[in-house]
């Protein structure tokens, strides 16, 4: 698989994932799309939007009087996205299939936002250098990107560290940087943007009611690369029983599950942008 390929699947699975996982991570990322100046009024490209999620809190955040336009590869996660929007009733939000690796806008905005996508391109810097040429004088470019060589447990226990390696490998073995979150701020020098304001934060959880979910559901989508790259069987990952083995594992032993490392990181754009801002 090359790194210009999306990882996981698309299946409804999966995008159930991405929606739980969306939920997680809704407060830090309303936080920093509101940090990094994303406000009423304004016109915003969304990349990589999977299941809408980000394209629908942007939504909220830019009415009334703003739009958003999500660029996602994937039909099934368009259409799945577009429903979200229909049913949420009354955000100004739309998708469109395109793939970044290509993707050349139409129009200038205001922002342009994105959430766990860049590992995923082939040039990450120079998807973000194109689309900054779209964003006008003064606007924003505000990501979110992961860190899995951070996903740890305090105190360390085997299964626990199993599944960490299971999940930085088969990124690793599929040609995709396991840790592009906490090189965002190179990325952004390496597309010729300034080094960009920055946030991190971890959830942290243990206990009967931990989200080991997020763990076993991540090695289930990553299962195919797991068995490929021959880092275990599907006997031994057995996929169905891992969240209740994560959590029998992290009862016995009183550890704390650390999720991984998510990073924020938002600049102002100044150099010239293309025709007038529009979604
Ligand atoms: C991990 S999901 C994140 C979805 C969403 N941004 C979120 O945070 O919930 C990554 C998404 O990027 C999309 N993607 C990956 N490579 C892409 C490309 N070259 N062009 C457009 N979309 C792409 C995938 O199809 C997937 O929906």
């Amino acid at each position: 698989m090359s790194a210009s390929s999306y990882l996981f699947g698309e299946s409804t699975g999966e995008l159930q994932r991405l929606a739980r996982q969306a939920a997680l991570v809704e407060p830090e990322t309303e936080e920093l799309f509101r940090r990094a100046g994303i406000t009423a009024g304004m016109h915003v490209l969304d990349i990589g939007s999977g299941a809408g999620d980000v394209a629908l809190l942007m939504g909220r955040l830019v009415r009334p009087g703003g739009s958003v336009l999500g660029i996602e590869r994937s039909a099934d996660s368009v259409a799945l996205a577009t429903q979200r929007v229909a049913a949420a009733a009354n955000v100004p939000v739309r998708f469109e299939m395109g793939d970044l690796n290509t993707y050349e806008p139409s129009a200038a905005y205001d922002a342009v936002v994105g959430r766990f996508v860049l590992p995923y391109l082939a040039d990450p810097p120079g998807v973000l250098r194109r689309l900054a040429s779209h964003v006008r004088p003064g606007g924003i470019i505000a990501l979110m990107e992961f860190d899995v060589t951070r996903i740890e447990s305090v105190p360390e226990a085997p299964l626990f560290r199993t599944v960490a390696t299971w999940i930085r490998q088969a990124f690793e073995g599929s040609g995709i940087d396991p840790a592009l979150g906490s090189r965002l701020g190179a990325v952004f020098r390496d597309a010729g943007l300034p080094w960009p304001h920055m946030s991190s934060f971890q959830k942290a959880s243990g206990g009967p009611d931990g989200f080991y979910w997020l763990f076993a559901e991540t090695v289930r989508t990553l299962l195919p690369q797991i068995e490929r790259l021959g880092l275990a069987s599907a006997e031994q990952v057995d996929i169905d029983s891992l969240a209740d083995r994560l959590r029998d594992e992290a009862i016995a032993t009183r550890l704390t599950a650390f999720s991984p490392r998510w990073v924020g990181a938002w600049v102002s754009v100044s150099v010239p942008g293309g025709p007038s801002a529009g979604a």
